[in-house]
């Protein structure tokens, strides 16, 4: 026996909280693999936790002003407990840097998306009292030196990073600053992470990318890593997010129609349907090249889902403008999307020109909204009668009741003894509710 206190040998916690995208919620899962290396472990208690990391984003307003509320909120928390350690992580962090620790005295680290690898040296610097920042974008691949994906079993489905970055520079966005330059990781390590992931249970990948389909660490593309991914025994589906129209390579829309294992669902972001509109957001193709591209992708795989975002009041947005959004969403037919009003963010292009009146943009949104729901809605309610494959998740809400995500993403609530996290089976949709679909399990 020795007399050593036990709290020396309880493991940290750490506790993470993610906004904004998916790749924050990639990047959250690779730092809590890199603290776990250093003796932390996860928790969902804040209260709880040795250290609070906020893994922030920047998109919008918004977004970036409720980091520094929640960080408001965690002044009682700091002050019962002192050796409380806090870290702001993100594209807030790489956007605002130190300016978060003047305004913010109880953030102890600052890092920015580029350096999660540096985080474990950070938490100790603080551990002993110093303060850092670091938002550099570094020669060497974060993904290199973070923990490889050896870890214990986990859930059906999981995100690969595949892609980081932007070059695109839309008018509006300020991922180009945060994120930096587009950065493909190679195609061979990709692999072997997603192979480690299917050994793990996983059996179900979405690769991701803030510009996904310009990914060229494989010489053929997107395209030609989902054709290498889908030869992965054990691994199920495949799929992609997120992507820019000006990407879709043939390449990429041919692996559509030919390999059963990417899924059909395309998320194709356009934001407007007006020419000058789209002129003006530096998207770089109209209306119409971005209709013809839909029909090409619809041509190789005809029961494709099609979702995409929108910005409504883009600066200079007249009524005309907005009919074409109007117009181009109704000659689509997307099963789902993401809309917002235009949002300014510092230092990007668009944050010089004058802004659409408030009262204006709120009543198009409404309208957009509407629009989309509607789609939305008729999308689930022609699935009804319908089989498709469902690959079950977790459990429901209901006793008994498993919940699982048909090819198109719809998330299907169904009750069967054999459906548990994992199984792939045939379902017949029963039923449409708003958010969902309901099931009969038929048999894996
Ligand atoms: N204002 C509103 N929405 C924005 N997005 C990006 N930047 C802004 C902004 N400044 C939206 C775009 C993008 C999605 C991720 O966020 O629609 O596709
Ligand atoms: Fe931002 Fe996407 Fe445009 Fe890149 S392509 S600048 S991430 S909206």
């Amino acid at each position: 026996m020795t007399d050593q206190p036990q709290t020396d040998s309880k493991p940290k916690k750490l506790f993470i909280k993610t906004y904004g995208c998916q790749m924050n919620v990639y990047d959250s899962e690779r730092m809590a693999e890199a603290m776990g290396a250093e003796g932390y472990v996860t928790t969902e208690v804040a209260e709880e936790a040795d250290m609070v990391l906020l893994n922030t984003c920047h998109i919008r307003e918004k977004a970036a002003e409720k980091v520094y509320s929640d960080l408001g909120r965690l002044r009682p928390l700091k002050a019962a407990k002192p050796d409380l350690k806090i870290g702001v992580a993100g594209c807030v962090a790489q956007a605002e840097g130190a300016e978060i620790l003047e305004r913010m005295p109880l953030v102890d680290l600052v890092v920015g998306p580029q350096s999660y690898h540096r985080l474990p040296a950070m938490a100790k610097a603080a551990g002993e009292g110093r303060k850092s920042v670091d938002t550099d974008f570094p020669a060497e691949d974060k993904f290199d030196h973070l923990p490889t994906r050896d870890l214990p079993k986990r859930g059906p489905t999981a995100f690969l990073t595949v892609q980081e970055g932007c070059d695109k520079f839309c008018a509006f966005c300020v991922v180009p600053y945060t994120r930096g330059a587009e950065v493909s990781r190679p195609a061979e390590r990709i692999l072997t992470e997603a192979r480690a992931l299917v050994d793990r249970g996983v059996r179900e990948i979405t690769l991701l990318g803030q510009n996904v389909n310009a990914y060229h660490g494989h010489d053929g593309g997107l395209g030609g890593l989902v054709r290498d991914l889908a030869r992965i025994e054990g691994l199920a589906r495949i799929r992609y997010t997120t992507s820019h129209p000006n990407d879709m390579d043939e390449a990429l829309i041919a692996a559509h129609g030919e390999e059963p294992k990417l899924m059909p669902y395309l998320h194709l972001p356009v934001q407007s349907g007006s020419d000058r509109i789209l002129k003006a957001m530096n998207r770089k193709h109209t209306a119409e090249a971005y209709l013809r591209l839909v029909e090409k992708i619809r041509a190789a795989r005809p029961d494709i889902l099609l979702t995409s975002d929108f910005i409504v009041g883009f600066p200079g947005e007249t009524d005309e403008d907005f009919e074409a959004t109007m117009d181009l969403i109704r000659a689509v037919g997307y099963g789902a999307a993401f809309s917002f009003k235009y949002s300014s963010r510092p230092g990007t292009p668009a944050a010089e020109r004058a802004p659409v009146a408030a009262e204006v943009a709120d009543e198009r949104l409404q309208r957009l909204q509407a629009l989309l729901t509607e789609q939305q809605r008729a999308a689930q309610t022609a699935m009804v009668g319908r089989e498709v494959e469902v690959l079950i998740e977790k459990p429901g809400r209901l006793p008994g009741q498993m919940v699982g995500k048909s090819g198109h993403l719809h998330a299907v609530a169904l009750s069967h003894p054999d459906a548990r996290p994992g199984a792939l089976g045939r379902v017949r949709i029963t039923a449409s509710n708003p958010n969902s679909l309901a099931g009969e399990w038929l048999g894996a």
